[in-house]
């Protein structure tokens, strides 16, 4: 654990509106300052940084926290590692103490190991033990040595042992190894044997360039072909993207994004240096939201059979959500991108580049190709689908150019085309409000809430809690209250686990002046339980009356319902699932 002090101080000179604005552009609202969240898709900004409390909350994703908090978020560390983080960006040295952590290796140990990994599957790329793979990288896949020394791309000599001895030699531990996914433990002797074996290395390299993950392919036809690592302290899948380190800084036009390393590579390699792949999974929402802090268009080329236009259709909704532009790609006579620049050359790539399709004929194509539109049924079906994809354009203009597309391919009169598009566009509109509604009311009550699941279960102490804990972590003069004995509160008074768990700390935390900080949460809650402990602030603060009478109010409320609780907070909980379902009936 970081000394108290050294975690206050480092928040002192993080500013939390100077570190917030390297990611997000605020503008002054009031006292606060305003912003379009980086952690969920929006329009119109909801989140906000509280300028006096050095907090900041999203009003419409719940996240929230402190300047830790946004950076666990936004860099996907750890708590000591975004203290690390905020630590170094200002200069501070966090003195270590000689004991091994408990919490297993650290992100910057695996990163250090992962790099002197890399340089070790490079060098034997180049040496007699990596000849193979050299001779398979150059003339197989024609790849020069520029390229491959650009990719850090590597060889992994077959066997089980020459990684983890290497490794070993540099001071890695066997924890390290194994946690950093370079080698597994045989369960019959207990001995490490390397993962990669016989494959040539692709290293992952995250935007500040370290060396995060490694995939390794197979020279023949065996399997797996390609062998990735798995989620380790330094990496997760779900937020990186093979080539994005160079790719940003050629993103001003538009992003590539491609399903393989190889397909990224030879990209590169013909002077498309914006291309981009996901790390052997389908695109997550997380990725689509990095990839638009980049660029504000983003060309598909993923392979051209089945499977890779199914996975098409799912990055153009993510990539949209996000709000970028999107554009496929359609290629002809090649299964992916890397086959297609070796059979036809870079200059007919560069065709299809500028010749993709947008979303909508994208549509239009994979709808031609289920539908046989010279059969009246199919062609109302495809006519169906079409009007659908069409209602959801933002704009009326946009519209209008789907409306005289749909009626050209489908030779439909524009009119009738455009009745049913304005029929399910109100379809739409009624669902969504039907939506908000039921969301609204599900929200008051807590029900469906991940992050404090006992809420439900006595909504009425809920709120008291939500009311008491919201008081004494806003105003100093409620906790000093508190700690000259102003009221008696124990924590069997707290009506759900999440909120025993805030009042135990807040109750440490508070010294006899009620003086008290925020960031005494952060080892201890996750973020999402942060933006909760946020948001409990933040709402007793919207309201203006928020006297000694309320809190009181609010204590013997809990207080009464937990002398109450004689087991039978189970049946208010059966009583409102009835409720609910009762109501969805009605809906
Ligand atoms: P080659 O050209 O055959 O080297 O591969 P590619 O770059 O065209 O990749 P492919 O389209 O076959 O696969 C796309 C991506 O999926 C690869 O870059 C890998 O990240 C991942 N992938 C492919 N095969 C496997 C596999 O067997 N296991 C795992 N975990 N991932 C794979
Ligand atoms: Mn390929």
């Amino acid at each position: 654990m970081i000394d108290h002090r050294i975690i206050e101080e480092i928040k002192f000179r993080n500013n939390i509106e100077d570190v917030i604005s390297s990611y997000v552009t605020l503008k002054r609202a009031g006292s606060n300052m305003n912003g379009l969240c980086p952690f969920h898709s929006e329009k119109t900004p909801s989140f906000t940084v509280f300028t006096s409390s050095q907090n900041f909350y999203c009003f419409g994703c719940g996240a929230g926290g402190d300047v830790i908090t946004f950076i666990m978020r936004a860099e996907n560390l750890e708590y000591p590692d975004a203290v690390e983080f905020l630590a170094k960006r200002v200069g501070i040295e966090i003195p270590r103490d000689n004991e091994p952590s408990s919490r297993g290796p650290s992100r910057s140990r695996i990163i250090d190991m992962n790099r002197d990994a890399a340089r070790f599957f490079h060098t034997q790329l180049y040496s007699e033990a990596g000849r193979a793979g050299l001779d398979y990288l150059k003339n197989s896949r024609q790849l020069s040595d520029s390229v491959i020394k650009r990719f850090g791309l590597g060889f992994a000599p077959d066997s089980f042992g020459a990684i983890t001895d290497h490794l070993r030699s540099k001071g890695y531990t066997e924890e390290e190894m194994l946690s950093g996914f370079m080698c597994g433990k045989s369960k019959k002797n207990g001995k490490l044997y390397d993962y990669f074996r016989g494959r040539v290395m692709f290293p992952i390299i995250d935007v500040a360039g370290n060396v995060i993950a490694f995939g390794g392919r197979v020279m023949d036809d065996s399997v797996p072909k390609y062998l990735n690592s798995s989620d380790t302290p330094a990496f997760k899948k779900s937020r990186n993207l093979f080539a994005l380190n160079y790719a940003k800084n050629n993103a001003e036009d538009h992003i590539i994004l491609c399903e393989g390393y190889m397909d990224v590579i030879a990209l590169h390699a013909a002077g498309f240096s914006s291309a981009v792949a996901t790390l052997g999974t389908a695109i997550t929402s997380e990725q689509a939201r990095i990839i638009s802090k980049y660029t504000k268009k983003v060309i598909i080329s993923y392979d051209s059979d089945a499977a890779g236009q199914r996975a098409a259709d799912k990055a153009i909704k993510l990539l949209s959500e996000a709000g970028c532009e999107v554009k496929v790609l359609k290629m002809n006579g090649a299964k992916d991108p890397d086959e297609y620049i070796k059979k036809f050359g870079a200059e007919k790539f560069k065709d299809l580049l500028s010749g993709s399709r947008g979303r909508f004929d994208f549509k239009v194509d994979s709808v031609l190709a289920v539908h046989d539109i010279t059969l009246p049924d199919e062609k109302i079906k495809a006519s169906d689908e079409l009007c659908k994809i069409a209602a959801e354009a933002y704009s009326e203009a946009e519209r209008e150019v789907y409306i005289g597309r749909i009626a050209e391919v489908l030779s439909l009169p524009r009119d009738s085309i455009r009745a049913d598009v304005r029929r399910q566009v109100s379809r739409r509109t009624r669902e969504r409000k039907k939506n908000e509604t039921r969301n609204a009311y599900l929200s008051g009550t807590g029900y469906g809430d991940r992050v404090n699941p006992d809420f439900v279960k006595n909504v009425h102490a809920a709120r008291a809690e939500e009311t008491v804990l919201g008081l004494l972590l806003s105003f100093e003069e409620h906790r000093k209250f508190f700690a000259d004995g102003g009221f008696e509160l124990s924590e069997d008074d707290l009506a759900t686990e999440l909120g025993k768990r805030i009042f135990t700390v807040l109750k440490e935390g508070i010294d006899a002046t009620g003086a008290f900080d925020l960031s005494i949460f952060g080892d201890r809650f996750s973020v999402e339980e942060m933006g909760r402990i946020t948001k409990m602030r933040v709402s007793r603060e919207q309201l203006t009356v928020n006297d000694r009478s309320v809190l009181l109010d609010a204590v013997r409320v809990l207080k009464s319902e937990s002398a109450a609780k004689s087991g039978s907070d189970d049946v208010s909980y059966d009583d409102l699932l009835s409720l609910i379902n009762k109501k969805k009936k009605e809906n």
